[in-house]
């Protein structure tokens, strides 16, 4: 098992009523609150009115219409309230594009700079405001991770930087705050958590034994949860279990003991900085199509592995049963109701190089569970047409 660093940060607080904590998690950080949302779905859901009330003893300033790929253009408005204001605490009501856009004006906020400079090199991201979160979309796990993704669309950019920093100081993740998902958010959103854990789970063998066994019973929360979170919107279990498997997908509690860089993301974040897409739509495309790239005699007791113990393939014959898994995980994604091909979102065959060419540039694909050059990320990419 290879050496890690777990620092389990962020005060979860899950839950039914669990909002109701939100002034005891804001005050020890400070009175001068930025409340930093989307588009408006929490002025439909009610989560806008219930926040002011509760923080009716702070001031609070605000920056909605926060993009989904959140834009730098959002995080220089924020950074910019943040600095004019004083602020003492930034509070992220929404999903991951919140939370991350977020994330970035805390940062941000003490940076002299042009923010951007942080979304290009962390190492620059030095001291950072306390930041609270309140989720409202299972997918990203930014409400306990360190990450954030930010695009440029003049640039045609969409990067992830990080920071131990960046780590909320609590994040309050009511699962009833879900059941106004539409049901491609829910269905995309699932789509990303899986891809989460196969970015982890299919590294080369490192003997992380725990780990994996945690990533396969996540895997199967998806599967079990999210066909009934789309039936039932507000069947209370399954948002629930999807809440958390969201939460524990990606706050490095499953890449204990492994390493390696990822695969999917890489090639999606392209998708996205060229054409905006929703990031769970690329990804569900992309990972069957990878994994079928990938399937050989080195990887295929990997795949027969999560053929067994996630979809209970019992098929002995390693290959077929590894084809079969791939399957499987295609036709979930299709019955989700995604679209699973890059034509009936938009994207035909004339971006295709250059995409796989920055999927290269800014990835340390070489280190990935397998090695792609460009060409290789080129084909996966055709392969998605
Ligand atoms: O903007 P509003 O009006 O809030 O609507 C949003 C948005 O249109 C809507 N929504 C969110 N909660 C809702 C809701 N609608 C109704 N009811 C609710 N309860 O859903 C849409 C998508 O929201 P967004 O925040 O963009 O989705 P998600 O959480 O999937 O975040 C995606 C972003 O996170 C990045 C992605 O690349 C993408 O930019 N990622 C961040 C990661 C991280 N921080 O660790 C890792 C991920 O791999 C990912 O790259
Ligand atoms: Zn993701």
């Amino acid at each position: 098992m290879n050496n890690f660093r777990y620092h389990a940060y962020t005060d979860i607080r899950f839950g039914k009523g669990q909002v109701n904590c939100l002034p005891e998690l804001v005050a020890p950080h400070g009175k001068k609150v930025l409340m930093v949302y989307g588009g408006g779905s929490i002025r439909k859901n009610g989560l806008y009115d219930k926040v002011k009330e509760l923080l009716a003893d702070f001031e609070v300033f605000e920056l909605g219409g926060v993009e989904p790929n959140p834009k730098i253009t959002s995080v220089r408005e924020g950074a910019a309230i943040c600095k004019k204001e004083k602020i003492d605490v930034v509070l992220a009501v929404g999903g991951g594009s919140t939370i991350d856009a977020a994330k970035v004006m805390a940062a941000a906020a003490y940076y002299e700079g042009e923010p951007w400079d942080l979304v290009v090199d962390s190492s620059k991201i030095g001291k950072v405001l306390p930041i609270v979160t309140i989720l409202t979309l299972a997918a990203t796990g930014s409400e306990m991770n360190k990450n954030a993704v930010i695009s440029n669309m003049e640039t045609n950019e969409k990067l992830g930087t990080s920071s131990h920093y960046f780590k909320p100081q609590a994040s309050i993740c009511d699962p009833e705050y879900l059941y106004s998902l539409p049901a491609m958010q829910t269905a995309a959103g699932t789509a990303d958590i899986m891809s989460h854990i196969f970015e982890q789970y299919f590294q080369k063998d490192s003997g992380a034994f725990i780990s994996d066994r945690f990533a396969e019973s996540l895997l199967q929360a998806c599967i079990k949860y999210c066909p009934i979170a789309l039936k039932e919107p507000d069947n209370y279990e399954a948002r629930a279990n999807l809440m958390w498997a969201s939460t524990q997908a990606l706050n490095s509690l499953i890449s204990c003991g492994k390493g390696g860089a990822w695969t999917c993301h890489p090639i999606e974040h392209e998708l996205s900085a060229y054409y905006d897409i929703t990031h769970g739509v690329g990804l569900a495309i992309v990972t069957p199509r990878w994994m079928r790239y990938i399937l050989k005699d080195e990887t295929v007791e990997k795949f027969a592995e999560y053929g067994r113990n996630v979809w209970s393939i019992t098929e002995e014959d390693a290959y077929k049963c590894a084809n079969m898994a791939i399957d499987a995980t295609e036709q979930f994604f299709k019955d989700c109701g995604i679209p699973m091909t890059l034509r009936e979102i938009g994207i035909d065959e004339s971006k295709i190089d250059i995409m796989a060419e920055d999927t290269i540039k800014y990835n340390a694909m070489d280190k990935a569970y397998v090695a792609l050059d460009k060409e290789d990320v080129a084909n996966i990419l055709r392969a998605c047409l």
